[in-house]
């Protein structure tokens, strides 16, 4: 059995006060959930001061992004080390980072192979736009995304990874995935990804979640198909009610 998670993706969004409130909020409801990983990602700033707000809670952290290279003259960006002092997930591959920041499934794969060496666990998201679900092309997408960002990430290794499925039309949109659809996508195309880049083993093993407007109102539907393992909430996870709502649905 897969053990679920819900992470939740802050964006750009909280100040570091706005943060230490809202992980105030948080943990009260989120420790008393069992059987299910509860991780938050909040911005860079707030990092350092939300993990150890967290140090006794069972809510884990993420960051929403890393650069490749150690360390050196590459003004404005974080290396895996430094993110690996404050956090033990990452969030990579995301569809902003790909649309507005040029993340190619070039770069995703140097983001995972150095977050990896640094004993970060990504969370590694896949998905397609509106234009390629309409041509028929998310299968064809999919694959190529996690083909390209598993590059050379031995079996080993990728026991660290979770994958995110996000279709991008579905991201703040409003508009859902079907929980339907959406575990179909995950099963067929990721999941049978998984099977063919390393093994049945490690396809059953990996957790899956689905990404795009999920609510408390829809979390429930995701989470009783049989591929979903959570899910990877943006707005939602916003709010300390609508998150731990969620959670609660995944347990
Ligand atoms: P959303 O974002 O829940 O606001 O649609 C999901 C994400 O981008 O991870």
């Amino acid at each position: 059995m897969r053990r679920p998670c819900v992470a939740g993706n802050w964006k750009m969004h909280k100040t570091v006060q706005e943060s230490i409130a809202l992980v105030k909020e948080l943990m009260p409801g989120l420790d008393s959930i069992e059987k299910v990983d509860s991780v938050i990602c909040p911005p860079f700033t707030a990092l350092a001061k939300v993990s150890d707000l967290i140090k006794d809670s069972k809510i884990e952290i993420g960051a929403q992004n890393l650069y490749w290279e150690e360390q050196g003259a590459y003004t404005g960006e974080i290396s895996p080390g430094m993110v690996a002092e404050v956090a033990e997930y990452v969030i990579l591959g995301h569809s902003e980072r790909r649309a507005y920041f040029q993340d190619t499934d070039d770069t995703v794969n140097k983001k995972v192979l150095a977050a990896l060496n640094a004993g970060l666990k990504p969370i590694l998201c896949v998905g397609e736009t509106l234009e390629e679900n309409e041509q028929g092309k998310t299968g064809a997408v999919v694959k190529r995304q996690l083909t390209a960002a598993l590059k050379d990430v031995s079996v080993e290794k990728f026991g660290k990874i979770m994958i995110a499925y996000e279709p991008v039309w579905a991201i703040g949109t409003g508009k859902a995935a079907t929980a339907e659809g959406a575990n179909q996508v995950i099963k067929e195309f990721v999941r049978d990804q998984v099977a063919s880049l390393y093994s049945n083993e490690a396809a059953d093993k990996v957790r899956i979640l689905y990404g795009g407007s999920v609510k408390p109102e829809n979390a429930k539907e995701y989470f009783q198909q049989p591929d979903i393992d959570g899910a990877l909430v943006g707005g939602a996870s916003l709010k300390a009610d609508a998150f731990i709502q969620i959670t609660k649905a995944a347990a």
